[in-house]
């Protein structure tokens, strides 16, 4: 699929602010400073669409970015980023759990892991989190430029046997780097896949 447009639409603090047509949405979401906002940026060849930070906790609203005019890309706020207050981190939980459970436009989940890191708790609960509430997703592995290539096959495998002690089957799974457009290819195919569906 070619990204012919790729355009902010909206940010909303709140699920029900977000947009009201039926086109669907593909969300990103993941622990603060995985690079969500990057990979959106990667997947539309745009440097500043989606606004990228090295101080975690920028993006703080559900943003829908318009592509094609026909479907929604989504950067929703980073999960596990202790440094705020508890207040601010609850309403950011509440505001995502609200959108992740009713919105209807909801397609599918993009949960972003870092390719360099072990397997997290925070990650691993939010995927049984994800399944508890029925809510399909693929897992995106982050910063793969970062690794060198052996790093990163073995940190995958890892990832993977740590998985199947608590899953059958695994989810799609898309190796993906911001900085080379990595695995772009493949997560738009991937969409376009789930679009033609529907
Ligand atoms: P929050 O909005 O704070 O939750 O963060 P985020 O998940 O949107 O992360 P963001 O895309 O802002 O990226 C965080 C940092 O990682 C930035 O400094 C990016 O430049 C860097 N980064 C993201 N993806 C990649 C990648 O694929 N390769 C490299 N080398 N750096 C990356
Ligand atoms: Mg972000």
């Amino acid at each position: 699929m070619h990204v012919k447009t790729a355009e902010f639409y909206k940010s909303s603090a709140k699920y029900e602010q977000c947009p009201q047509e039926s086109l669907p949405d593909y969300a990103f979401i993941g622990r603060s400073n995985v690079g969500k906002s990057s990979l959106i940026n990667s997947l539309c060849k745009q440097s500043n669409l989606a606004k990228t930070s090295s101080t975690p906790g920028k993006t703080q609203l559900i943003n829908h970015f318009l592509i094609n005019k026909k479907w929604f890309l989504v950067d929703l706020p980073g999960y596990g980023f202790t440094k705020v207050p508890v207040k601010v981190r609850e309403k950011w939980e509440t505001m995502t759990h609200h959108y992740l459970t009713q919105r209807k436009q909801l397609i599918t989940i993009f949960v972003l892991i870092d390719s360099r890191h072990e397997p997290m708790d925070i990650d691993l609960q939010f995927m049984h989190y994800l399944a508890e509430n029925d809510l399909p997703f693929s897992i995106v592995f982050t910063k793969a430029d970062k690794n060198g290539k052996q790093k990163l096959e073995a940190n995958i495998h890892y990832y993977k046997s740590v998985l199947r002690q608590d899953w059958k089957e695994l989810p799609p799974i898309f190796i993906t780097s911001s900085k080379t457009h990595m695995g772009r290819t493949e997560i738009l195919e991937y969409i376009e896949s789930l679009n033609v569906m529907l």
